[in-house]
């Protein structure tokens, strides 16, 4: 009999992760649930809920084969051996802990659905990130209402970014299994090493505790955007003296003990997890009475607010400290290029910091829909009439007294400047918030061009 998985959520991590395993382990019958009869439709349609390099050749390959998603959660949990639960644990936006704390409640309700609907032993692998411990409640509720079944928990955390998620599946830094330590334990976390030994090197597959493994996935975000917030900091201390910021970065980044990667200086990091995680694992060190501990970690975020905030500090002063009415014309929405996702995208701040300057903003991205870009800005029916849409990076700009780059999408790069320049309000500011454009170049074409960090 095939393996049968069952993954519990079809969101950025369930949707791109159990379609590489389908495609690597074609003995497996994986399915993917979600109580969002949207999302799943989408999925069984040509439009893919979201946006990923090289997906939809993947889901193409192996949907109807050994990859399903659907809104039957009870029969996916009764179907599999294996459940993953990869359903959203966003920052708490009430109680204790509101605006710091990981919201479990999601969590909670898929491990007393499985509960209910099991019908034989079964192996949960958190893939969500969670909060050190939240394998002990998930323990605890299974046992509690286990009629006799026998449950593992395991912690497999993912660490695909988005943007390239199926690049970073096919070949993983590192698969990270934590379990519990005992003959029951020992047999779950084999039974997943040979799941993903379909594809991934066996060294590459890291066994641990379960608390480890679930530490280390809090801290790996941490550590990754410590390292942007720091690059950050040390770009207002390069605008401040002359020094370029890539100049730096570069410097530093070939010693080997620091390396290149997420060194590059941005208007600020965003996506769903970064802040949210390291927020989380600041409240987790108060909690265990570290407050010094949380205090670190947490500057992190709060030097990545800061930075936003600079950025858009930077183009009211330079545009005399008044954008009152002027056209601004903001490039790129989603968090990073490659993605259609959003959720705390620098654009965000950036934008609602120039409307309340009163400034008129209009907002290209290649990939993010027109109405979730108004909806993120002013929230659900609201209307904020200085702030539209354009279909194009041309028609944004046309008219406009700046440019604002704040995500870093290629075709950005190939834009004719020369075109854009010529249609605006002069003198035409740009204000490249991710570094990727030639800036010489720009001021040679007449552009007053600020950098991050330049
Ligand atoms: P998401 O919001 O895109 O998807 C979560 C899905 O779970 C939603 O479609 C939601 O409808 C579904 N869901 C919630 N409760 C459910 C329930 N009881 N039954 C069935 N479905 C339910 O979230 P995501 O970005 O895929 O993130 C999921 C987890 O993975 C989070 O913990 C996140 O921190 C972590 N993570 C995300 C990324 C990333 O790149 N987005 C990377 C690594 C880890
Ligand atoms: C990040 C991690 O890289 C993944 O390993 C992790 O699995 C994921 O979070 C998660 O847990 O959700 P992601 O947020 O998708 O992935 O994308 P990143 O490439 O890490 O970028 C995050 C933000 O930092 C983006 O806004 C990006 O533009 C910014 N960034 C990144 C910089 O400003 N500078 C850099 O050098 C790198």
């Amino acid at each position: 009999m095939a393996l049968k998985i069952c993954c519990i959520g079809a969101g950025y991590v369930g949707g791109p992760t159990m379609a590489m395993i389908a495609l690597k382990a074609p003995g497996i019958q994986v399915t993917v649930v979600d109580l969002n009869a949207t999302r799943i439709a989408a999925w069984n349609s040509d439009t893919l809920p979201i946006y990923e390099p090289g997906l939809d050749e993947v889901v193409r390959q192996v949907r109807g084969r050994n990859l399903h998603f659907s809104t039957a959660v009870a029969a996916g949990i009764r179907e599999a051996e294996i459940i993953f639960v990869s359903v959203n644990t966003p920052t708490k936006t009430y109680g204790v802990g509101a605006g710091r704390a990981a919201d479990l409640r999601y969590i909670e309700s898929v491990a007393r659905s499985i509960a209910e609907h099991a019908n034989g032993p079964k192996i949960i692998v958190e893939k969500s990130t969670i909060p050190v411990k939240t394998a002990e409640t998930i323990r605890d509720i299974l046992t509690a209402n286990s009629r006799g079944h026998a449950f593992e928990v395991l912690s497999n955390p993912e660490f695909l970014a988005e943007g390239t998620a199926v690049a970073d599946l096919t070949a993983p830094d590192r698969v990270l299994i934590g379990g519990e330590r005992t003959p029951g334990g020992e047999e779950a976390i084999k039974t997943l090493v040979d799941v993903y030994a379909h594809w991934v090197p066996r060294e590459r597959i890291i066994t641990t505790n379960l608390w480890s493994s679930e530490m280390a996935k809090l801290v790996a975000n941490a550590f990754l955007a410590q390292r942007i917030s720091s690059i950050n900091s040390i770009a207002a201390l390069c605008e401040a003296t002359g020094a370029d910021v890539d100049e730096v970065a570069h410097a530093i980044g070939r010693d080997s003990r620091i390396g290149p990667k997420f060194l590059k200086a941005s208007v600020g990091f965003g996506g769903s997890c970064f802040q949210k995680d390291i927020l989380n694992l600041s409240y987790l060190c108060e909690h265990f009475g570290l407050p010094e501990v949380a205090a670190y970690w947490e500057s992190v975020v709060r030097m990545n607010d800061w930075q936003k905030h600079r950025f858009s500090q930077r183009i009211v002063s330079s545009l005399y400290n008044t954008v009152a009415e002027k056209r601004i014309a903001v490039f790129g929405f989603a968090f990073k290029k490659d993605t259609n996702d959003t959720r705390e995208s620098p654009a965000i701040a950036v934008c609602r910091a120039l409307l309340a300057e009163q400034a008129r903003v209009v907002v290209y991205d290649p990939k993010v829909p027109a109405p979730e870009i108004l909806e993120e800005v002013v929230g659900k029916g609201n209307h904020e009439p200085r702030l539209s849409v354009a279909q194009s990076a041309y028609e944004a700009a046309a008219g406009a007294h700046a440019i604002a780059v704040v995500t870093e999408w290629d075709e950005f790069k190939t834009l004719d400047f020369a075109r854009i320049q010529a249609e605006m309000k002069h003198p035409s500011f740009l204000f490249d918030g991710r570094n990727i454009l030639d800036l010489p170049r720009l001021r040679a074409l007449g552009f007053r061009a600020h950098g991050i960090g330049k």
